[in-house]
């Protein structure tokens, strides 16, 4: 199959929709990252995605609406969830309520709930609202692999795979939305994203869900391999900072092409520097960015923690899982 790229005008929206009507997916723009859309109510469609994506069957997509007040046709909403929605809809956030038949029991992986985003980007939503039915995405990428934060990174996954990547350049956000269990009285973090904990406190004080060992995890993406490169990859917190360029030197001298993904100012030493930005919201816009690129030319990246507090919280929930738990 030929994969096009093209960019996100009104007759290419079109063709994506005509795609999407034949169990064909498509990849979209998002604030956070780019998606690989089906229609929700085909269970054909929704197949799909997951195979162009090699994604295990068991691992429930999100579904993607133009509006909040579409949310009400996929799933029975309860008083925090309206709260919620009101508050941080359209943005970085998915909604987890119970779900309505109206969504293929393929989307939530047999479920009973469902994952609701109504993305903050203006391609997500003129597609979505061209469309005018639920359509379900997870991130457009091999099943494992970083997520994509450009189309470039779409097309070097899944070249071959999907007829169409519709254009919308480079993602504000960088990781995938903050995933919020709202179906009980208080919020439940599944996935930590942009959207925070401190962000909740002015509505209701959340928890956060951690996996532990031997449990059945409330959220099925938490059990699987995540965001690898393609290289080894090493987590370096700000307090091992000095150990940093005695390591790439050993590394070096052990014949291995070493990269360091940082700020720069974190790192000084002759190895090539992948930069992070300055801030903590540059870090998460570029961290898949960069691993990308540096994969390519490395056997080993050091890769700097931000501070585990705030949206820094969620980055580093994204790099020690890109790192397989390896740390400096
Ligand atoms: O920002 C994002 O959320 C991006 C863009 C494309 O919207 N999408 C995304 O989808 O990251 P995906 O499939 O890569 O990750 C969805 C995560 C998975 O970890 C999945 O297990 C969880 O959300 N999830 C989906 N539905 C759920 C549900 N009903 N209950 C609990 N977790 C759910
Ligand atoms: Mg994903």
């Amino acid at each position: 199959m030929q994969t096009r790229l093209l960019p996100p005008g009104p007759e290419n929206l079109e063709l994506g929709r005509q795609f999407l009507l034949q169990d064909l997916p498509v990849a979209f723009p998002t604030e956070t990252v780019y998606g690989l859309g089906a229609d929700a109510r085909s269970g054909q469609g929704v197949r799909a995605v997951f195979e162009a994506k090699g994604r295990p069957a068991d691992n429930p997509l999100i579904v993607h609406l133009a509006d909040p007040g579409q949310i009400g046709e996929c799933a029975e909403w309860t008083p925090l969830g309206r709260t919620l929605a009101r508050a941080l809809m359209p943005g970085p956030v998915t909604l987890v309520l119970r779900k309505k038949p109206t969504v293929s029991p393929a989307v939530t992986a047999g479920l009973d709930t469902v994952g609701l985003r109504v993305p903050d980007h203006p391609v997500a939503h003129a597609f979505l609202q061209c469309c005018g039915f639920p359509v379900a995405a997870p991130s457009a990428n091999t099943s494992s692999r970083p997520s994509p934060t450009t189309a470039e990174a779409v097309l070097e996954d899944l070249r071959g795979r999907i007829p169409l990547i519709l254009d919308g350049g480079p993602c504000r956000v960088g990781i995938e939305s903050s995933v919020i269990d709202v179906t009980g009285d208080r919020p439940v973090i599944l996935r930590p994203g942009r959207v925070t904990a401190e962000d909740l406190a002015a509505f209701a004080e959340a928890e956060t869900y951690e996996l532990r060992p031997g449990e059945s995890p409330r959220s099925p993406g938490l059990k699987y391999r995540h965001y690898a490169p393609a290289c080894e990859a090493v987590l370096v917190r700000p307090e091992r900072r000095e150990l940093l360029e005695e390591a790439v030197r050993q590394a070096m001298q052990e014949g291995k092409r070493v990269g360091v993904l940082a700020r720069p100012g974190f790192y000084a030493g002759e190895a090539p520097l992948f930069s992070l930005g300055q801030t903590v919201d540059d870090m998460a816009r570029l961290l898949f960015f960069s691993l990308r690129a540096a994969e390519k030319e490395s056997d080993l990246l050091f890769v700097e923690a931000p501070e585990d507090s705030g949206f820094g919280r969620a980055v580093l929930n994204r790099m020690r899982k890109a790192c397989g738990g390896r740390e400096l």
